[in-house]
């Protein structure tokens, strides 16, 4: 734990209506003081081996893991370094760092079959990174997105980007359709700016800030709110919640009327940014960030069909790991489950005596809506909630469906969430029975930007252990795991707070976390990726609708449609 100085008042009574809790509490409360005590001793050998003492600069709170969660915590922060990006030293300049104008890629050639790409090839591009000079840059660690599209026909694909460290990349893609394909670059950010947005989760976690009020009466108070709250004088609220161990503190009000118990809501806060000038440059909308690079010769290639074998959109000999593709706007599955079509008839067919659990951020309440006006007889039961976190809850009675919404626990930059609303996904786990006919799906992502990687790895941790309880009590429960997406990015706010860069990484760490599991994944980052409409936080409807279809030929494998291809 931290040094903050903490005077720790308790807040039992709000979170603890049980007393085998509150024992719970103490429990934990005075094992993490001698741990932080043996910790300032320098005795973390000694330790209980169960909970390892976070030695850490930061001012964040750590959740305590398990020896063997740190161990994998360790592997996956390991696997998903970025390379090193190039330090901004004095004599650096603006002029130093990656411009997508003297940047170009070049379609490496077919080698055999007379150089003519054939479905089931594997395409590969070379992407040359240049300074302002114009200079081959000589490190790697830039942010770049690749992808294969046909906007006649509404293919796409993703490509993977591989970083040879040294200012060159190749894209890889599967070709999959027949036809056309224009290879499209973009360089998310310059490495340079990839340095800044690392220094800024190290050094300033709470450039997003969140507050509460405390109220009692007529008497209330605004405090300042995080798992990041820098050490200062005042005294401290602890917030942990007792089952999860997931850490969130507040300032204590200052007024004596008020103590911790009072605390009546969750707000994000303002926006604060210690940025140098020369720093701000690295973001710049249309210069670099989210800038296309552009080719040396063609950008686009045909692909045809092999004479012999049969006519397959679906292929097998795909090495890239794309999980899937567009064709006539319609998202099909290179992976084992086949993609169905829902239209309203079909969702209702599927969720007939369902139960289905959407738990998370605004991107998996996108879900929540599209399936609330495609079921036709579904009444939102309206409890005067919040239009931005909910909860809602819609229920067909006559046909026993019930369809849920819950935002994710702190830090959701969600404006006026009621306490009494912020839940965390583990504990409302903890409370679904499951089973068959019950669904659930889960989107936590990008809240967790502006803060370390680990912050983001233990709370997946605490989610994954409560879906391990759910599958373990029922097996059959269907659950979905959403990835983040690609999104749009003009904005140096919208760099900082919540860049693709983050999200990438938040990807890869669920993805290595929900591995060999009995869940699917809901692969959001290549929907979005490969589809031609432009990157959005919230994808629009052609998308959503994809992923209603993916998410629902999870659910409902078996069911067929006619207007499936
Ligand atoms: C720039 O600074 C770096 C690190 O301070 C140093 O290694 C490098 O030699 C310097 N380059 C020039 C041209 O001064
Ligand atoms: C920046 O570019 C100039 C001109 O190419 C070069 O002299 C200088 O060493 C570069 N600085 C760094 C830090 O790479
Ligand atoms: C960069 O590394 C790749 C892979 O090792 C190599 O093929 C390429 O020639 C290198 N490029 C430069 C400019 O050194
Ligand atoms: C906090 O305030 C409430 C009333 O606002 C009071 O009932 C409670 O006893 C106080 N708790 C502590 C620990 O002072
Ligand atoms: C590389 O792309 C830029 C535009 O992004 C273009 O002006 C330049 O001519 C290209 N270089 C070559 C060698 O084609």
């Amino acid at each position: 734990m931290n040094n903050q100085s903490r005077s720790t008042p308790k807040v039992n009574s709000l979170f603890l209506p049980r007393r085998g809790f509150l024992l719970l509490l103490l429990t934990v409360g005075v094992m993490l003081y001698i741990l932080s005590w043996m910790n300032n001793l320098q005795f973390q050998k000694t330790a209980n081996p169960a909970f390892i003492p976070q030695v850490h600069q930061s001012f964040c709170a750590f959740r305590p893991i398990s020896s063997k969660e740190s161990l994998e915590e360790e592997k996956i922060l390991k696997s998903i370094a970025w390379p090193k990006t190039p330090s901004i030293t004095s004599n650096y300049t603006f002029e130093n760092s990656s411009n997508p104008l003297c940047s170009n890629f070049t379609i490496l050639p077919k080698v055999g079959e007379a150089g003519q790409w054939y479905i089931g090839d594997q395409l590969e591009v070379s992407i040359i990174i240049k300074d302002y000079y114009c200079y081959p840059k000589t490190s790697g660690g830039d942010v770049l997105l690749a992808s294969l599209k046909n906007r006649d026909l509404q293919a796409g694909v993703s490509g993977q980007v591989v970083d040879h460290l040294n200012g060159s990349y190749t894209a890889v893609f599967p070709l999959v359709w027949e036809g056309q394909a224009e290879v499209e670059v973009t360089l998310v950010h310059p490495s340079e700016a990839v340095t800044v947005l690392q220094r800024l989760n190290s050094e300033e976690p709470d450039r997003v800030n969140f507050r509460s009020i405390f109220r009692s009466g007529s008497v209330s108070e605004k405090t300042e709110c995080n798992i990041c709250l820098r050490p200062s004088k005042r005294p401290v609220c602890d917030f942990t919640d007792v089952h999860t161990g997931e850490p969130w503190f507040c300032l204590k009000p200052k007024n004596t009327k008020l103590n911790c118990t009072n605390r009546i809501n969750h707000d994000n806060g303002v926006f604060v940014l210690n940025l140098q000038k020369e720093d701000k440059r690295l973001f710049q909308d249309k210069i670099n960030m989210k800038t296309p690079i552009l080719a040396v010769g063609s950008s686009s290639i045909t692909v045809y069909q092999r004479k012999t074998g049969p006519v397959m959109l679906r292929s097998n000999n795909v090495k890239t790991a794309a999980s899937g593709f567009y064709y006539k706007g319609v998202w099909k599955s290179l992976g084992i489950t086949e993609v169905h079509q829902f239209d309203t008839a079909a969702i209702f067919q599927c969720l007939k005596g369902k139960v289905i659990h959407l738990y998370g951020d605004s991107t998996i309440r996108q879900y929540f809506d599209y399936l609330n006006k495609a079921l036709p007889n579904n009444k939102m039961i309206d409890r005067h909630t919040s239009m931005q976190s909910g909860p809602f809850k819609a229920e067909d009675r006559k046909n026993n469906i019930l369809l849920t919404y819950r935002c994710h626990g702190p830090p959701i930059r969600f404006k006026d969430v009621p306490i009494q609303d912020l839940h965390y996904i583990a504990n409302e786990l903890d409370s679904v029975s499951g089973g068959a006919s019950t669904v659930v799906g889960i989107s936590v992502w990008m809240h967790f930007s502006t803060f370390p990687l680990k912050i983001y790895i233990r709370r997946l941790m605490s989610i994954r252990s409560a879906v391990r309880r759910l599958l373990a009590r029922a097996p059959d429960t269907i659950v979905v795991i959403k990835t983040g997406t690609p999104q749009a990015l003009i904005s140096l706010f919208d760099a900082v707070t919540k860049s693709e860069w983050f999200s990438r990484q938040h990807d890869k760490v669920l993805r290595a976390l929900f591995k060999g599991m009995n869940v699917h994944l809901m692969d959001a980052w290549e929907m979005v990726l490969a589809h031609q409409l432009p990157h959005n936080l919230h994808p629009q409807p052609p998308i959503i609708k994809n992923m209603i279809n993916v998410f629902l030929s999870y659910t409902c494998p078996k069911m067929h449609s006619e207007n499936n291809l």
